[in-house]
């Protein structure tokens, strides 16, 4: 039987996300402080060590990968290395995770290259607010770059909203209509202490996926579709037919650390365990060490299954205890 990546919990781990870059041309303010140092170029992956590791996990089983960043679009070469990925055999799905900026430039390249699936980040309709959100984003640009994806062929693109209570939360209602008229999905996200920010105080801002729910149902019946992701996500569709889905993202819960099947790879090549707390392994060290070589990374990920934690705990009204910001975690 093929290998299996399995932790002391039990866990099988068969996802990967990968973060590609810590860059990105905007600069969220839930995700990244107005002034940001990047990581020096040596320190990141390249292509060929991002490459190595990704098919060193698919031959431990992994069967599904999604690129992330940062703005993993902005990463030169990208097309590249989605087309080198998608080949590997036993992996089922490569899926990226996209503000959404260079889609009108990329979008055929990645469907050319074998992208499956992909998520779009968008939190405002408003031209004026989405600058405020992303402190230097173009809207139309991303909605230019959703009906590009669309014009390629991407089916079940998915919206990712981080809502923040006195910001964008009265917005919520029209990017459900948003997501009804152009056939899309959508995820609302709560937001994550990763990372020490000033801009606002993340406990005021807080609006948990319960409050945003029952807004939508004020409008729309929906019910619960009973599907699991192993991951903070629960799915509701709309009793009216129509086939949007509405996901909800709660990582404060941690209920679903029982069942995480998914690990993450940071751009200088950190293997995270968990989201929620600081247990990695440098996998740079390792592919440095040996270059070119599968065995010793393979075996270097077979370790780290053993400090996989069991749970992680977010708790907005103490002090940021995860230091990185989500654009190296690899959203
Ligand atoms: N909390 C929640 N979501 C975040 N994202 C970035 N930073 C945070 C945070 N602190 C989101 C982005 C993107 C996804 C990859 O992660 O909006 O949709
Ligand atoms: Fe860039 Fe995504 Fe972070 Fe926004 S949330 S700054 S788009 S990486």
């Amino acid at each position: 039987m093929a290998e299996q990546l399995i932790d002391k919990f039990n866990r099988v781990v068969d996802y990967v996300r990968i973060s590609v870059t810590d860059r990105c041309d905007f600069r969220c303010v839930y995700c990244m402080s107005e002034e940001m140092t990047f990581l020096p170029r040596a320190q990141i992956l390249s292509l060929e060590e991002i490459q190595l590791i990704a098919q060193a996990f698919v031959e431990l089983g992994v069967s599904k990968i999604r690129l992330t960043g940062g703005e993993p679009l902005i990463r030169n070469g990208i097309s590249q290395l989605v087309s080198t990925l998608s080949a590997l055999p036993g992996l089922k799905e490569l899926n990226m995770t996209s503000n959404g900026s260079q889609l009108p430039r990329l979008a055929k390249d990645l469907k050319a290259a074998g992208l499956n699936r992909l998520n779009i980040s968008l939190d405002s309709l408003d031209e004026k607010r989405f600058k405020e959100l992303t402190r230097s984003g173009d809207l139309s640009q991303v909605l230019n770059g959703i009906q590009a994806a669309k014009r390629q062929g991407f089916s079940h693109i998915k919206l990712n909203a981080v809502i923040l209570k006195g910001r964008n939360d009265h917005e919520i209602l029209a990017l459900i209509d948003y997501i009804r008229q152009h056939q899309l999905d959508i995820s609302f996200i709560e937001e994550m202490p990763l990372g020490q920010i000033s801009e606002h105080d993340r406990q005021q801002t807080f609006m948990s996926s319960h409050e945003i729910r029952e807004l939508i149902q004020e409008q729309h019946a929906m019910e619960k579709i009973d599907v699991s992701s192993g991951g903070p996500s629960e799915y509701w569709r709309f009793l009216d037919g129509h086939n949007s889905r509405v996901g909800f993202i709660s990582p404060h819960s941690h209920n679903f650390c029982g069942s995480c099947n998914r690990v993450r790879l940071t751009a200088e090549g950190r293997l995270l365990l968990c989201l929620g707390n600081e247990h990695s392994v440098d996998l740079r060290a390792v592919v440095r060490q040996h270059p070119g070589e599968l065995a010793p990374v393979k075996q270097a990920i077979r370790d780290a299954m053993l400090i996989k934690p069991e749970r992680h705990y977010f708790n907005l009204a103490q002090e940021v205890k995860i230091l990185r910001f989500m654009n190296t975690t690899g959203g």
